[in-house]
């Protein structure tokens, strides 16, 4: 899928304030700092659509880029981030939650873990979580050009033998670099496969 268009709609904190329409839309979710707002722009080809920064909690709201007019891309603020206040994290919580249990428009998740980590209880739990909600996700390894092509392979293994403990199935996973545009056209054309699919 080619990116002809790539806008800011709205940033909010309440998911009843997202847009009001029928137009599916694709979530990307993880770690803080893990590079969600990095791939956003990588996939669209703009060098600030999305906010990033060095330091995690960049990003604290909900949101909503449109693409090609026709979706839309969904940056959320990290999970797991220790350095902010017991209440922000409660609140994040509370919206991130919100947004997974009522976003109807949600088409599907796609849960970003750093390539160069173990499997982290948050993100397996986070993943336990979706699966339990019936929201479909992708996982998509972030920053592979940390690491050479024997190491992403032995942790891909390394990830996969661990879902498969408590998955039937290991999920869909996309190898990503946001400086490298590793995963761009496979990412691009997963979505675009799904979007045409709900045209039918
Ligand atoms: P929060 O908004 O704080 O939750 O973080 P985020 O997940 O949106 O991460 P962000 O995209 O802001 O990136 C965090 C840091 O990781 C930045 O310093 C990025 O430059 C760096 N980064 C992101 N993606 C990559 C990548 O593919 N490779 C490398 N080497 N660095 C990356
Ligand atoms: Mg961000």
């Amino acid at each position: 899928m080619k990116i002809k268009s790539a806008e800011f709609v709205i940033s909010n904190q309440d998911v009843a304030k997202c847009p009001n329409n029928n137009i599916p839309e694709y979530a990307f979710i993880g770690r803080s700092n893990v590079g969600k707002s990095s791939l956003i722009n990588m996939l669209t080809d703009r060098k600030s659509l999305a906010k990033t920064s060095g330091r995690p909690g960049k990003t604290q709201l909900i949101n909503h880029f449109i693409i090609n007019k026709n979706w839309y891309l969904v940056d959320l603020p990290g999970y797991g981030y220790a350095r902010v206040s017991k209440s922000s994290k409660k609140t994040f919580q509370k919206f991130i939650t919100a947004y997974f249990n009522k976003r109807k428009q949600l088409v599907s998740a796609f849960v970003l873990v750093d390539i160069r980590h173990e499997p982290q209880p948050i993100d397996l739990n986070f993943m336990s979580w979706l699966g339990e909600h019936m929201i479909p996700f992708s996982i998509v390894f972030t920053k592979a050009d940390k690491l050479k092509p024997k190491a992403i392979e032995n942790h891909i293994e390394d990830y996969k033998n661990t879902l498969l403990e408590t998955w039937e199935e290991m999920p869909n996973y996309f190898i990503t670099s946001a400086s490298k545009s590793i995963g761009k056209d496979e990412l691009l054309n997963y979505i675009g496969s799904i979007n045409a699919e709900l045209k039918e």
